[in-house]
């Protein structure tokens, strides 16, 4: 693809915080291509770097290493004009609640010194079925309203790229659905090449043409959604046992690729679960099964088979300081 057709262009970017000693590596040498007026998702646990990279590309924060342009420009260099061309949607909320909608607009306007933006604010008030409380203040919104008052906001300079960091974190199940059809509206209403984050493997199934997978501040997979999937072959089944199962007796079942622990679990990837789980159970004693469950390709499994771990699983190191506090306060 040449450069025209390219929104977002990160080549070798690296983040450090702090000292070359003492520091966080948040991305390590990390590129991506965005194509021009897709929807790009960043997929990863907490921690993982996504947060960092919006900063880096929104020019909030200077990038270590590495070059990024957004809209065809430096993202160093040529910040504002970076500035310019870009929307962003943070995870929390930005919105005065003392103000009405048209009042947030207008505000908007201001901050990004617009001329002539009342049609356009008008017109996404529309779009966004705010126009009948648009003189409300947004203190009286549902979390739904907000969400769409803030896309509208970052919409209303015409931006060629938007930003939106976890956007649906935190809402209940029929708002995330509806920002998950804004998302893709906004993307084919008014042309703008979304790249959003997300720890949420269905969301970002559901709304990305392609997805990069992050971890630990790298890239460790990208592709479209069917292209990440295709990469894991077969199922894989998760086991809970009491005891521990006999890893040789079960690795030479007839479909069994490859029998790994994870926590308390055994991950089995087999070619096909349907005709492997029926020999898989007469060879583990039914009375030592504690739980079994079947994964089909998923994001999730890509992620598994990737890490060994899972997406929303929570760093074991979290666990330990949360142990050892435990400790502390019971001795203190
Ligand atoms: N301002 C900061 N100072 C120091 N470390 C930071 C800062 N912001 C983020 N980090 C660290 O950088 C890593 C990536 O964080 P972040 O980009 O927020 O991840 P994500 O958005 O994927 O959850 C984490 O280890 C985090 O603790
Ligand atoms: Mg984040």
């Amino acid at each position: 693809m040449n450069a025209a057709g390219i929104a977002i262009d990160v080549r070798n970017v690296s983040k450090r915080y702090g000292t070359e000693t003492k520091g966080v590596l948040a991305l390590d040498h990390v590129s991506l291509s965005v194509p021009k007026g897709s929807v790009f998702g960043l997929l990863g646990p907490n921690g993982a770097g996504k947060t960092t990279l919006i900063k880096v590309l929104t020019g909030i924060s200077d990038l270590t290493s590495g070059n990024a342009t957004v809209a065809g420009f430096d993202v160093r260099r040529e910040s504002m004009k970076v500035r310019a061309r870009i929307g962003w949607v943070a995870a929390e909320v930005i919105l005065d609640d003392d103000f009405t909608a048209r009042e947030n607009l207008w505000l908007q306007a201001k901050l990004q010194s617009l001329k002539d933006w009342e049609p356009r604010a008008e017109l996404l008030l529309q779009y966004f079925s705010l126009a009948d409380r648009a003189d409300d203040k947004v203190s009286s919104y549902s979390t739904g309203m907000r969400k769409k008052l803030e896309i509208a906001l970052a919409l209303l300079h015409q931006p060629e790229v938007i930003f939106m960091d976890e956007p649906t974190i935190g809402l209940d199940v029929s708002t995330r659905r509806m920002l998950w059809d804004i998302v893709t509206g906004v993307h084919r209403e008014f042309g703008v090449t979304v790249l959003l984050t997300t720890h949420y493997i269905e969301e970002a199934d559901a709304l990305c043409g392609r997805i990069a997978i992050i971890d630990h501040g790298r890239v460790i997979a990208e592709g479209t959604p069917s292209e990440l999937k295709a990469r894991v072959k077969g199922d894989v089944i998760a086991l809970e046992t009491v005891e521990p199962i006999d890893v040789g007796a079960v690795g030479s079942i007839p479909g069994v690729e490859e029998v790994r622990p994870q926590g308390n679990e055994w991950m089995i990837r087999v070619a096909s679960a349907e005709t492997v789980l029926p020999l898989l159970l007469a060879s583990v004693r039914t009375e030592n099964v504690r739980r079994v469950s079947v994964e089909k390709p998923s994001l999730e499994t890509v992620f598994l088979d990737l890490t060994g771990r899972r997406i929303g699983q929570e760093e074991p190191m979290r666990d330990i300081r949360q142990f050892y506090a435990q400790m502390r306060r019971a001795r203190a």
